[in-house]
């Protein structure tokens, strides 16, 4: 990541307290404004962590706690030969797809996956948006029908790597106090997204 250029041209940054009549001022070293904590204007001896991606294969890799409940789970093995995913090469599913996930020691993909969670969508004469043949005026409202359940994976979670992303172990410029309240034992293991996604909606 780049974010040098914002701090570019910013040589030195002065605060200015005004207290009464008297000014004190407080220079701060352009080595200290940045994340990075070298020289902002040269990028020549600027090193970002190598990435390294978990080097476990499959199978024998450690599963990473999830950050939130039901987020979705990082990636706890090797990908490498697995990515990108293309319309007619998509290995994570030969491990993962319900149907073989247990025999292959694998978390089975979730029905949340296998559920259409897109509304039949049109518009109305009057300019009306019509879902699930209801008039709505907040398109939050709107429940997930049991019967959108389809018999294969749903297109929108084809392209796994675009929610589940695989690991480094990169040290973290600013460290991330957040700390995931989970609901129930376990929630920090797995998810139970289709039993409560209807939750909050009326
Ligand atoms: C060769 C079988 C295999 C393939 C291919 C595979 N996985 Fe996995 N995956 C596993 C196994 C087994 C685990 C459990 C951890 C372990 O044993 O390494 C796992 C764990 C995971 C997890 C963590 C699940 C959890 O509950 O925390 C995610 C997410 C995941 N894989 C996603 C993917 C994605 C995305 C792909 C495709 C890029 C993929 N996997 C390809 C076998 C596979
Ligand atoms: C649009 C984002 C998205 C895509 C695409 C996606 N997932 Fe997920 N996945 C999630 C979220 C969010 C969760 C956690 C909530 C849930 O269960 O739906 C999850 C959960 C999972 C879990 C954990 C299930 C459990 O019981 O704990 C597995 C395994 C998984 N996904 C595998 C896959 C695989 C394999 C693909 C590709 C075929 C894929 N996902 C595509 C968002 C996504």
């Amino acid at each position: 990541m780049k974010i040098t250029k914002i701090a570019l041209g910013l040589a030195t940054v002065t605060a200015i307290f005004v207290t009464g009549c008297t000014i004190a001022q407080k220079t701060y070293s352009e080595e200290s404004l940045g994340l990075r904590k070298v020289d902002l204007y040269t990028e020549n001896i600027v090193a970002p962590d190598k990435t390294a991606y978990k080097t476990e294969a499959a199978g024998t890799s450690t599963k990473i706690d999830r950050a939130f409940e039901n987020a979705p789970p990082m990636i706890s093995h090797d990908v490498e030969g697995m990515l990108p995913i293309t319309i007619s090469n998509n290995q994570c599913t030969m491990c993962h797809d319900p149907a073989v996930a247990e025999s292959m020691g694998a978390t089975s993909i979730p029905k949340s996956h296998f559920t259409d969670l897109r509304p039949e969508t049109s518009l109305a004469q009057n300019g009306k948006i019509i879902k699930e043949g209801m008039q709505v005026d907040n398109t939050s409202d709107l429940k997930v029908p049991e019967q959108k359940a389809l018999a294969h994976l749903a297109g929108a979670r084809f392209n796994c790597s675009q929610c589940h992303a695989p690991q480094s172990d990169a040290k973290p410029l600013v460290n991330n106090e957040f700390k995931a309240d989970f609901r129930m034992d376990g929630a920090n293991k797995e998810s139970n997204l289709i039993d409560n996604i209807n939750e909050g909606v009326n």
